[in-house]
């Protein structure tokens, strides 16, 4: 007789990008993540969806190192970032990891150029090949011709293309998003999650998208449900 293959928790974090194991976490007495099993796999795309308020953003947060959770383990391309100082969180999530907010979260003060070429160096390219990689990501996007206006100075659709660029610039093994499309209409919504599935894909990265969006989620391997803090299973 076939048997089923087991429905264990998370894979060993060496085959993952992305291994969220038994996370717990509350910002106050209430818990938020109770108990958090998830794993995505090298190219690998996520949808996770679920109600408002139960806990996608915080465990996109938990998954960028940007908080450290009450309990369990992040490990993001096998490096186990939740037993890291903050600095070398930072340090693994600005190499491997890019991340698209649902309002952009550009710099004000820099171009989009440098704000691309800012994430560029960040992850350690030196600033001349920062510049032509920006260059290069702001041209796929169809926005180089824009490259020195400021996030304030082009259409809400636009900065959202620029923020997908400074989250692939890199060319990170995990892009995280958190309703990436969420504040665009509908016309520019589906041209930035055109860009940016076709970026993760081009790029070998691997995507983890919270969502409350069916088309988003319909440009997904599989989707995960979140409800009250914990996978729907
Ligand atoms: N900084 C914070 N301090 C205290 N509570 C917080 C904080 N951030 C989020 N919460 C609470 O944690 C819970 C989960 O919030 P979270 O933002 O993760 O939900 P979400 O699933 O992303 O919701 P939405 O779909 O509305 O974006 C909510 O009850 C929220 O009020
Ligand atoms: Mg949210």
């Amino acid at each position: 007789m076939a048997t089923l293959a087991p429905q264990g928790p998370a894979a060993p974090a060496g085959s993952t990008c992305l291994a969220v194991t038994d996370v717990h976490h509350q910002y106050t007495s209430e818990p938020v993540l109770r108990g958090i099993d998830l794993a995505v796999a090298p190219g690998e795309r996520v949808a996770l969806m679920g109600p408002s308020g139960c806990g996608k953003s915080t465990l996109l947060l938990v998954a960028a190192g940007i908080l450290v959770p009450t309990a369990g383990s992040v490990s993001v391309c096998g490096e186990l970032i939740s037993g890291l100082g903050s600095d070398e969180r930072a340090a693994v999530r600005r190499r491997r990891v890019g991340f698209v907010f649902q309002f952009g979260e550009l710099v004000a003060e820099l171009s989009l150029r440098d704000n691309v070429a800012l994430a560029a160096e960040l992850a350690g390219a030196p600033r001349r090949e920062a510049l032509r990689d920006a260059d290069g990501i702001l041209d796929r996007v169809g926005l180089l011709a824009l490259g020195r206006r400021k996030p304030g100075e082009v259409s809400g659709g636009q900065a959202q293309r620029s923020a997908v660029a400074r989250a692939l610039v890199h060319r990170p093994s995990l892009v995280l998003a958190d309703e990436p499309t969420g504040a665009l209409d509908r016309e520019n919504a589906a041209a930035v999650l055109d860009l940016m599935v076709e970026l993760v894909a081009e790029r070998d990265a691997a995507l983890l998208v919270a969502t409350h969006d069916d088309a988003t989620a319909d440009r997904c391997d599989r989707v995960v449900g979140i409800i009250d803090g914990a996978v729907d299973r």
